[in-house]
């Protein structure tokens, strides 16, 4: 069984994907993580995010780099959405994220363009969204616990940048695929986050 779990930065994709992994037992892939490898690899090379041949040959990033704590980063957030608009970036990662969503037994990844893109014959879609201002408010006491000096306003104000370029890219925009059942998040906790995600993918695969 593959589950493909999309939506916007901080919608709560992420634990949702990570909690229906554990659920099930199945392996499971951030894909927005490689996208901010690419990102961080340009800046340590001094490349330009904006230049697909910079961001391109940033994919060649070592995997080491995936455990480096600056990936979460609002920082590297951005560097991963400017490089991810390339169709060279987006295709030289496709192979990877392919390769793990179709492997024996299933898989659970979540991202931008899982249940289109990557892996559209997933039994259960998702896309899981919520409110700029639920988002980042979320955003903001995370950032907050970890002692960064950031406010609500320039948090919102980067959600929406980032929304808006995810959302009106070229290649692979982030929409919620025609079979994806949607969930918003803005008025839920994680735990009926969780339950309103098992719910819905029970109900896609007949598991009810
Ligand atoms: O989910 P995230 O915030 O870690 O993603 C960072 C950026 O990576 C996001 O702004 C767009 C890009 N991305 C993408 O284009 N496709 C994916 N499947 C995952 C992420």
């Amino acid at each position: 069984m593959i589950i493909a779990v999309d939506g916007p930065t901080a919608s709560g994709k992420g634990t949702i994907a990570k909690a229906l992994a554990a659920h099930f037992g199945l392996p499971h892939l951030d894909t927005g993580l490689l996208y901010r490898a690419v990102g961080r690899q340009v800046f340590l090379d001094g490349g330009d995010p904006d230049d697909s041949g910079d961001a391109l040959a940033a994919t060649a990033f070592p995997d080491s780099l995936l455990d480096d704590p600056h990936l979460r980063d609002e920082e590297t957030g951005g560097l991963a959405s400017r490089v991810s608009v390339h169709p060279a970036v987006r295709q030289a990662l496709f192979e990877r994220q392919r390769s793990f969503a179709t492997q024996k037994g299933g898989a659970v990844l979540d991202g931008r363009d899982i249940g289109t893109v990557i892996a559209p014959e997933a039994e259960a879609k998702l896309f899981v969204t919520a409110s700029v201002e639920a988002r980042a408010q979320r955003r903001f006491l995370e950032m907050r616990d970890r002692g960064v000096p950031v406010t609500l306003a320039e948090i919102e104000d980067d959600l929406r940048r980032r929304d808006e370029r995810d959302r009106n890219r070229a290649v692979a925009p982030l929409v919620p695929a025609e079979d994806a059942l949607v969930i918003d998040t803005s008025a839920l906790d994680r735990e009926e986050a969780f339950a309103a995600a098992l719910e819905a993918v029970n109900a896609l695969t007949g598991q009810l």
